[in-house]
Formats: C-alpha cells, structure tokens, sequence
C-alpha cells in the first residue's frame, strides 16, 4: 500500500516538476541567516541538504549565492532533477551534488560524516506514507549544531482547498480519465464558481485566501493542490508529536510574527487574555487567523542558540529577508522604511537606516561603524541595533 502510494506520488511529480520555475531560476533559502542560529563557531565549509528538492529552486539560489557551501539536493523523481542538472551546466556551479533517493529509505551514510549544517525540507513529508519515518531520518543526518527547516500543510487552513479537492474527486469521471481530463473538469468548475461568486457578491469556499487565484495559477501548481494522490496534512497536535519522536526540537516559526500574539493582538496581550505556554498560543493564533501551513526552525536538543544580547563588538549583517526602501517627500527630505518578508513596511530612524545600510553587504560590528562616524552614543546606537536584531532585520553570521 505504502509503495503504491509513493509510487503514484512519484508518477504526478515527473509528470508536473514542481515547482515550476523558468531556466536559472531560484530562490534565496537563507542559508547563510540560518547558520547564525547557533553560537557555536562553525569552522568548516558547510553543508546544505535540500530533502525532497523538486526542480531545486532552493538548492540552486543556496549553490549561487554561496559559493563555500558544499549543497546537496535529492528527490525521487528525475524530471526535477534533470532541470536542476541543466541549470547546474548552464551555471557552471561545481558546489551542488545531485542524488535520485527515496527518502523513506533514506540511507544512514548519505552526506557529510558530521552530518548537514541546513537541512530543507520544504512541502515534502506530508505527500510520504511515512512522514515522521522521513523526519526522524533527517534528523539523524542533522549536524549538532545544524538546523533544519520544515514546511508541511496545515489542514485547519486548507480546509476550503480540501473541500473542492474532495469535490473534484467526487466527479463521476471515469476511472480511466486521465489526469489532464480531471485538471480540465476542475477547471470548469471553478469557472463557474467565480461566475456565482460575482452574482452572489461575496467568495465561494474554494475561492476564499489563498484560493483565490486558483484559476491562474500554474499547471503544476493546480495539480500540486486539488489532484494530488497523498496529502495528509498535519495539525499542531500533530507536528508537535512528530518533532518530538524525531528527537529534535522547535526553535522558532520562520513567519514568527504571524504566531505571536503580542503582534497579532496587543491589546488582549496587554490585558493578559491568554495562556502563557507557547503551543496553547499557537492553537488561539490558528483559530483565529488562516495559517494554511506550518513553516518552522527544528534544531537538535543540545543546540546552543546565539540569543545573548546584541554587543558592540558582535558581527552584525542586513537578513537577507529584509527589503529596504527610501521615500523621498517634496521638502522633507527622505523617510527610511523597511519590511522583513511580507509584513508591513516599517519607519525606521536615522540611525537604524544607516546601521543597516552600511552592513547590507558585508558584515561589520557596531564599534567599527561607530568609530567610523565618529559617533559617541554608544548606548543609543546599541539600543536601536538591538531593535533591528529583534525584528529580524539583522542577524549576526556565522561564517
Ligand atoms: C511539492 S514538491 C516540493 C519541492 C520543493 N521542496 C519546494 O519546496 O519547492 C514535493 C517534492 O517531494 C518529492 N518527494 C515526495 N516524496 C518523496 C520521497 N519519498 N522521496 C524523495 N522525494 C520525495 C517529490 O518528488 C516532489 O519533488
């Protein structure tokens, strides 16, 4: 049963690579903002897993952006890693090693003797017959030190994209149609249901959130979501569970902002409304809000996080998460904003903007910067470091 899961799984996934990406396209995976988690100096070239890779938009932006990282990427379909293999030439990158692997019989020795420094595994366990098989193998290939992500499917926020996906199954296609027909029969519907959308003035289910550019997107991408043979997604309960069986631990949310009461809503945090242990937080924020998965940072127990506070002389660099803007006003001169991910634009001060200006490219310590300027405050400045670390616009590398 397991196997022909895995094997039908396998079958959608070399027929629509996912994801879907233009030749050389990748994405930044934060490789060198994860490696500052820990405290411990990393003294080797490190090592990057990306488990269940696809057509390897993250392990190539990893392999492009930083060439003293030895990366490795597998999967069990050979249409991604043939796009991956093409880019690699195109590139001429010499830092990635490509294995076709199951990872349900991820081998012991697989990578480096120390184990992987960043593992990724992005979208990938919930589609195994075996998820917390998978993790716990990962976590057996995690270095002490290492971190690894984890995305996997939330269903509370899925449920609307479950409930057409379960209509669309109930279709009474013939057994034999082919996946292509059963794309074509989604289609339709959903057609239709943006008609009755538009009569009736607000979302059908399947076209609330995320959904509702369901019929733009991508091939791949709307195979990936309403015709996909194994998509078990997980709930709280659940992950929480599978994190701890797979003997690792919860470090953070990669969105921390969008779990954390206090930014969600102050004002019941101010008055003490809710509980105070994290994972019952979690559950309110959940009920709450639409969390359509759980992105999250897994380190082994014995990690030692670099979460002392901001010094002079520590290493500061801009994350890599963070987009920077200046608005300029008619007489007023300019206004520094900035956003980390897809949070909202912030204002920052003089001195924050000019912090992170001069350590978006190449790390430095406040007392070198403040040295330079000739600035004497070093408190002040220190305190609005400190500031930007907390909220992610900075974070102190490690190698
Ligand atoms: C939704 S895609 C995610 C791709 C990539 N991680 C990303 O975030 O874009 C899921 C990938 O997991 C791979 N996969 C699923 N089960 C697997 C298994 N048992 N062993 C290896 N790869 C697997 C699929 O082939 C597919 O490429």
């Amino acid at each position: 049963m397991s196997n022909q899961t895995s094997e039908k799984v396998r079958a959608l996934y070399e027929k629509y690579p996912y994801p879907p990406r233009a030749p050389g396209e990748s994405v930044d995976p934060y490789v060198d903002y994860m490696l500052g988690f820990s405290r411990v100096p990393l003294r080797h070239s490190p090592t990057f897993l990306d488990a269940g890779c696809g057509t390897g938009a993250c392990a190539l932006g990893a392999a492009v952006l930083n060439k003293n990282l030895q990366v490795f990427a597998c999967d069990f379909n050979q249409s991604g890693l043939d796009a991956i293999e093409d880019d690699i030439d195109e590139l001429g990158l010499n830092n990635i090693e490509l294995r076709r692997l199951d990872l349900l019989n991820l081998p012991e020795d697989f990578g480096p003797e120390q184990g992987f420094d960043v593992i990724y595994c992005m979208g990938v366990i919930h589609h195994t017959p075996d998820p917390a098989g998978v993790l716990k193998a990962l976590a057996g290939r995690l270095a002490p030190q290492g971190v690894m992500r984890l995305m996997v499917y939330a269903d509370k926020g899925r449920h609307a994209l479950y409930r057409f996906a379960g209509a669309v199954q109930s279709l009474p296609l013939s057994h034999e149609a082919t996946i292509d027909e059963r794309v074509m029969a989604a289609k339709s519907l959903l057609m239709e249901l943006e008609s009755v959308t538009a009569r009736q003035g607000y979302p059908v289910p399947s076209l609330r959130g995320i959904l509702a550019d369901s019929n733009s997107v991508s091939l791949e991408e709307f195979v990936d979501r309403y015709l996909h043979p194994h998509d078990e997604p997980y709930n709280l309960g659940l992950l929480r569970e599978h994190i701890e069986a797979a003997g690792l631990k919860f470090h953070r949310w990669f969105e921390s902002r969008y779990w954390d009461l206090e930014e969600l809503l102050p004002e019941a945090s101010e008055r003490g409304d809710f509980p105070t242990d994290d994972w019952q937080r979690f559950e309110i924020v959940e009920e709450l809000f639409d969390r359509d998965q759980y992105d999250c940072y897994l380190v082994k127990p014995g990690f030692l996080a670099n979460d002392g506070p901001l010094t002079l002389d520590c290493s500061i660099k801009l994350s890599p998460q963070v987009h920077l803007t200046e608005v300029s006003y008619r007489g007023f001169g300019l206004e520094h904003k900035a956003r980390v991910l897809f949070y909202p634009d912030e204002s920052l001060s003089l001195e924050q903007a000019k912090i992170l200006k001069a350590v978006a490219k190449q790390a430095r310590t406040l007392k070198e910067l403040l040295s330079e300027w000739g600035v004497e405050n070093e408190r002040l400045w220190l305190n609005e470091a400190s500031w930007l670390l907390r909220r992610d616009y900075l974070f102190r590398p490690n190698f």
